[in-house]
């Protein structure tokens, strides 16, 4: 491909170590794509003779379905890169017309666009497995809306909370996730096509044409920066750092929660894995690892930064890197979405067991303080008094339930009427009215809210994939 001015073939090490194919051979459909693209521009700007132009699009339209008919390019083929893969295949095929593809065009445009549109499709990918995973907290949500759950500041009971609520919160968390996919599709949607290697091409290139045959949005503007910038890859990256994150916390709320101490949930054995000595054992093990990936997410994310940071513009082979670090990333989110919504839908509910835990530790307490409050008492003075009520309590080894009537009364004199029935757990949970709150009523309302945004963001990802990506990219229909 580049043989002329080089008195030598490389050495075994150096191309062993500097070749991307056994990588980049992965996104062999957008690379072909992008080229059916360019050789149609070339036809139709008259660079290249029309007929060279159809008999290479025809080539890669052939090309490509043999490639998905074979599982893609041979693991075992010895090229430089997906890139001259494609252009020797095509040469196979062709002779001269596979030769005359390149023109107007570098490795360094070519292999940015590939990546963008194959960045874009990851998006896609991501976000409908996200909107899956949101659909199932929904649905459990609203199984749960009344079910009394602890609800946990420093890993102490602090306050009951609802378990609908709990899985509404979740939701929360993932909605944003869902804008943040949704931000780095459109970074990635930006075509580089036709910046050549560094300065622009000295040919009458139609790059509009280019762009809207493979759906990106925009033209980017600038040569140098179209073949340097990756700023897609880092939001894409930064956004799985988030999104792992956010799944790690609450993989770890499932961990502490099936151990035996807790026990108030319990994995399917189908999302469980068992000890191999210990014939009682059944281990959290998708919880476990999706916390676990979200580690190596992290360090993959900030790895491809830091590989980025020191490159001069506008390209080097540095940037290479990036290939690695997103398809690792995909992989690992990927698969842990797809378990992790699988463990959480088959997911058993202890439910009284998990009342049980919530009544832990008087964590009703505020409710005697509230009452006090409601009746002219400053808070101060009233957190003051309910402290002394639990003070006694604890001594005593009892429920501040258990209290006695002149117990309250010392307390505060207008501790003297209903203010037990304020203790039990559901009347605590049905008061928290408030917008945001935990109320079994506010949790309906939020979970029919959130299943409307569902309904409108699957609406908006499917018109994405139809008009943001060539057919041959799109992502098959599902049920
Ligand atoms: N394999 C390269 C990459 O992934 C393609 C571009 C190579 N360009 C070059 N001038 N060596 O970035």
């Amino acid at each position: 491909m580049w043989g002329g001015r080089f008195d030598k073939p490389p050495a075994d090490a150096a191309r062993a170590f500097t070749r991307s194919y056994p990588v980049d051979r992965r996104m062999y459909r957008e690379d072909i794509v992008a080229s059916r693209a360019h050789a149609a521009m070339l036809g139709r700007q008259e660079i290249i003779p029309r007929s060279s132009a159809d008999a290479l699009t025809s080539a890669l339209d052939e090309l490509l379905s043999e490639l998905d008919r074979t599982g893609g390019p041979p693991a075992t083929a010895d090229d430089e890169d997906v890139h001259s893969y494609v252009e020797r295949e095509l040469t196979a095929r062709l002779g001269d017309d596979g030769r005359r593809l390149h023109v107007a065009r570098s490795r360094n445009d070519q292999v940015a666009t590939d990546f963008r549109l194959y960045c874009k499709g990851f998006c896609l990918r991501l976000v409908t497995a996200v909107l899956d995973l949101v659909g199932v907290l929904i649905q459990r949500a609203d199984q749960e809306a009344s079910t009394i759950a602890p609800g946990f500041t420093h890993l102490q009971v602090a306050q009951p909370v609802t378990l609908g609520h709990y899985f509404l919160g979740l939701a929360e968390m993932h909605r944003r996730d869902v804008d943040n996919i949704l931000y780095a599709y459109t970074v990635a949607d930006v075509c580089p096509l036709g910046a050549g290697a560094l300065a622009g091409v000295a040919f009458d290139i139609d790059r509009e044409f280019v762009a809207s045959e493979l759906c990106f949005s925009q033209v980017a503007r600038n040569s140098l920066d179209a073949v340097s910038d990756r700023d897609f890859v880092s939001a894409v990256l930064q956004t799985c750092v988030t999104l792992t994150g956010h799944m790690s916390r609450w993989a770890e709320d499932l961990v502490i929660w099936a151990s035996p101490g807790f026990g108030i949930i319990r994995f399917d054995d189908a999302f469980a894995t068992g000890s191999s000595m210990l014939p009682q054992k059944l281990n959290p093990d998708v919880a476990e690892l999706t916390r676990a990936k979200a580690g190596a997410v992290a360090g993959a994310a900030i790895g491809w930064q830091a590989t980025l940071k020191g490159v001069p513009l506008s390209y080097a082979l540095d940037m290479q890197e990036d290939k690695r670090a997103v398809f690792r990333v995909e992989d690992d989110v990927l698969a842990s979405l797809r378990a992790l919504t699988g463990a959480l839908s088959t997911l058993t509910i202890d439910r009284e067991r998990m009342a049980a835990v919530a009544s832990l530790g008087h964590p009703t307490a505020i409710e005697i303080a509230d009452y006090l409050t409601e009746r002219g008492v400053p808070f101060r003075d009233a957190h003051a008094a309910v402290g002394r009520l639990v003070r006694l309590a604890e001594n005593r080894g009892i429920e501040l339930t258990d209290l006695n009537d002149a117990d309250f009364v010392a307390a505060d004199a207008r501790l003297s009427g209903d203010v037990r029935d304020r203790l039990h757990l559901q009347s605590a949970v049905a008061r928290r009215t408030s917008l945001g709150g935990t109320a079994p009523t506010r949790v309906q309302e939020e979970a029919g809210r959130a299943e409307r945004w569902l309904r409108w963001q699957r609406d908006h990802v499917h018109d994405l994939s139809s008009r943001g990506l060539p057919t041959a990219l799109q992502p098959p229909v599902s049920a």
